[in-house]
C-alpha cells in the first residue's frame, strides 16, 4: 500500500454509564465497551485515529465520558469526536478537553480531510445538519486550496437504512445536505452511527457507511424496533491516497451478552 495510506478505526453508539451494573434492555454496555477495545486492540495499534461517531454515554453523566475516554485514550492515538443524540454536549466537550488526544474538530490524515458535521440537536431522537453554511464554506475553502478527498463523520445517515422507525428519525434534511455535497466532488465518503448496524451504500455517487454498535444491534430492514442478535462490532476503514476506500466490519460473536428482546424501544 502506498506511503501516505490512512488506516481508521471507527466505535459508534458505546451508550456506557461508567457503572458495570447499569445496563441498556439487559444489555451490559461498559463490560462490551472493553471488550471491543480488547478484541480490536492489534488494529488499534496499527492505525493512525480512531473515529467516535455519537451516543458516547447512556445516561449523561460526567462520569461516563470519563469512562470513555479514559479507556480509549490509554492507546496513545488521536481520537475524532462526533456527537449523538444520546450525548450531553457540555459535558462531552468538558471532558474531552482533559485529553489532548480526543478531539471534537476536523483534521488532515495523509491526503483527505476529516471534518465532522454535527447532526445532533438537544432533546431530539432525529437529527439535522446544524450549520450547512458552515459545511458549504469548509468545503469550498478546500475546493479552491487543496482539493484533498473529504471523509465526512454524522452521527445521524443522510440515508435511509430500510427500518421504518429508524428512517423516522435519522437525518430531517438530508435532502439539503445533498444539495450542498453534491457540489464537491472531493467529498468521497460519510461515516454514520446511530442506526446501530453496518451499511454500505452509494448515495450521489459518495459512499456512505454505518456501523455497528460498541453494545446492542438494531434488527435490519425491520418496520418496527426490534433488537438483533448481540454481536457489537467495529469499522476499520483504510483511505488510499488516489480517493479509494476499503472497509470492512469486525464483530465479537461469542460473548453470550444477555439482552431483553421484548422491550419495545430504548
Ligand atoms: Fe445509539
Amino acid at each position: 500500500m502506498p506511503n501516505d495510506t490512512v488506516q481508521l478505526l471507527q466505535l459508534t453508539d458505546c451508550h456506557v454509564f461508567s457503572n458495570p451494573s447499569a445496563n441498556l434492555l439487559g444489555f451490559p454496555c461498559d463490560q462490551s465497551y472493553l471488550d471491543i477495545l480488547e478484541f480490536i486492540t492489534p488494529d488499534i495499534t496499527a492505525c493512525h485515529a480512531l473515529l467516535v461517531t455519537g451516543d458516547i454515554s447512556q445516561n449523561y453523566t460526567t462520569e461516563s465520558y470519563e469512562f470513555f475516554f479514559e479507556n480509549i485514550s490509554r492507546f496513545n492515538k488521536p481520537v475524532y469526536v462526533t456527537a449523538g443524540n444520546h450525548d450531553e454536549r457540555n459535558k462531552l466537550k468538558h471532558v474531552a478537553a482533559q485529553y489532548p488526544l480526543i478531539h471534537l474538530s476536523g483534521t488532515m490524515l495523509g491526503k483527505w480531510r476529516l471534518l465532522p458535521v454535527n447532526t445532533a440537536i438537544p432533546g431530539k431522537v432525529h437529527g439535522e445538519v446544524g450549520d450547512l453554511n458552515a459545511l458549504e464554506s469548509a468545503l469550498e475553502k478546500n475546493h479552491t486550496e487543496t482539493q484533498n478527498h473529504i471523509l465526512l463523520t454524522m452521527h445521524h445517515p443522510p440515508v435511509k437504512c430500510g427500518s421504518q422507525w429508524l428512517d423516522g428519525i435519522n437525518c430531517r434534511n438530508a435532502d439539503a445536505f445533498w444539495e450542498v455535497v453534491q457540489s464537491f466532488p472531493e467529498v468521497k465518503l460519510v461515516v454514520c452511527g446511530h442506526i446501530h448496524q453496518a451499511l454500505d451504500v452509494v448515495q450521489h455517487k459518495v459512499r456512505v457507511i454505518a456501523t455497528p454498535s460498541t453494545c446492542i444491534q438494531f434488527l435490519p430492514q425491520s418496520d418496527d424496533f426490534a433488537l438483533d442478535a448481540p454481536h457489537p462490532g467495529a469499522r476499520k476503514i483504510t483511505l488510499l491516497p488516489d480517493g479509494h476506500i476499503a472497509t470492512s466490519v469486525k464483530r465479537l460473536t461469542d460473548k453470550g451478552y444477555p439482552q431483553d428482546a421484548s422491550q419495545k424501544g430504548y
